[in-house]
């Protein structure tokens, strides 16, 4: 589906499958669940799901000759870090407006974590004090209009690379690295399972599963607490990316499966349950997720298992995103595990 795009290569190569073994016994033995370890998927500043999109946005910014990566996000945010991350390996500047869109307390929030890396990695960055939101930010603009002012050539990345031409094709590539794996090993997977909140790596998959029809079986956790607006973004993207990839058929509301029940109390901040997942799977897997992200999907999962949601003898594959650096910045909520 992607022959005709240009792919600047930033990963390891296919992210391994791994069976969580103990953690399916643990929830009744009845569904098999696998992760594939996209946290694990390159050496650039501990990788994640953006490394893998940034591979096809990447040859753009080169063909555009431009000499510095302008992106924006959170303080904790993973996307900024990735960007910074790419930035550095190509020579190029970076730029980072990083909001404040998780109002959480503890005394080293803005210094560990995902902005200790970015600033280590030398980027340029601004604090913003705006909340939460994934549409195109002022902000963000006003950098653009900075950088250019000052004689750069500015790229323009949005947040999670996800309103961009291209955003949504790397994870088209996840399914088709999916697809050959599973023709490789005789696994066949029922279900994928998929954090989802600036919305294109769910809408990649959409399209890129809908060439064999699992497009209704990825299975969307909202972690931003603004559902209506994730799921607006992840169908946009995805009809926009179906007809950038020639699917050859429009993606529907239908085809986005996103569940909401996972995300409180707000974006970035963990409920009792989200804690319970995170320390499950660690403790039985030496899996880690992260209180923003993974461990809203790891909670998701765990509770679909639990009730029932996925039939008996089905094959679930967790997509683990990244993420985990931002834990550090929670650093008082788990002093004791
Ligand atoms: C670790 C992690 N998981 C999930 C997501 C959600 O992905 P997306 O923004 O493409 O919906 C992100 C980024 O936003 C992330 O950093």
């Amino acid at each position: 589906m992607l022959e005709n795009f240009e792919r600047y290569p930033l990963t390891f190569g296919p992210t391994p499958i791994e069976k969580l073994g103990r953690l399916s016994e643990h929830l009744g033995g009845e569904v098999e669940i696998y992760a594939k370890r996209e946290d694990c998927n390159s050496g650039l500043a501990f990788g994640g799901n953006k490394i893998r999109k940034l591979e096809y946005i990447v040859p753009d910014a080169i063909a555009r000759h431009a000499d510095t990566l302008v992106t924006i996000g959170g303080v904790q945010s993973n996307h900024t870090r990735q960007v910074a991350a790419v930035a550095a390996k190509l020579g190029m500047k970076c730029r980072l407006v990083q909001e404040s869109w998780v109002p959480f307390p503890d005394a080293v929030y803005d210094r560990v974590g995902n902005i200790l890396m970015s600033r280590v990695m030398g980027a340029e960055m601004e604090l913003v004090d705006e909340g939460f939101d994934i549409g195109i930010r002022e902000s963000w603009e006003l950098a653009l209009a900075d950088v250019k002012a000052k004689g750069g050539r500015p790229y323009a990345i949005p947040a999670g690379a996800s309103v961009h031409a291209f955003g949504g094709l790397g994870y088209v590539g996840f399914a088709e690295e999916l697809r050959a794996q599973e023709a490789e090993t005789g696994l066949r997977f029922d279900y994928v399972v998929v954090c989802s909140v600036t919305g294109s790596t769910q809408a990649g998959m959409v399209v890129g599963f809908a060439k064999d029809g699992r497009a209704r079986n990825v299975v969307g956790i909202d972690a931003s607490a603004t559902p209506g607006q994730t799921r607006a973004q992840v169908l946009e993207i995805a009809r926009n990316t179906a007809e950038l990839v020639r699917l050859g058929r429009d993606i529907t509301a239908e085809d986005v499966v996103l569940e909401e029940d996972y995300a409180h109390p707000a974006y970035g901040i963990p409920s009792e349950a989200t804690n319970d997942a995170i320390r499950l799977c660690a403790r039985l897997e030496g899996m880690m997720t992260d209180p923003v992200y993974e461990g809203k999907s790891m909670q998701g999962l765990i509770d679909l298992v639990r009730k029932g949601r996925f039939p008996a003898g089905s094959k679930v594959l967790y997509a683990h995103l990244g993420g985990v650096p931002a834990i550090n910045a929670y650093s008082y909520l788990y002093r004791n595990g």
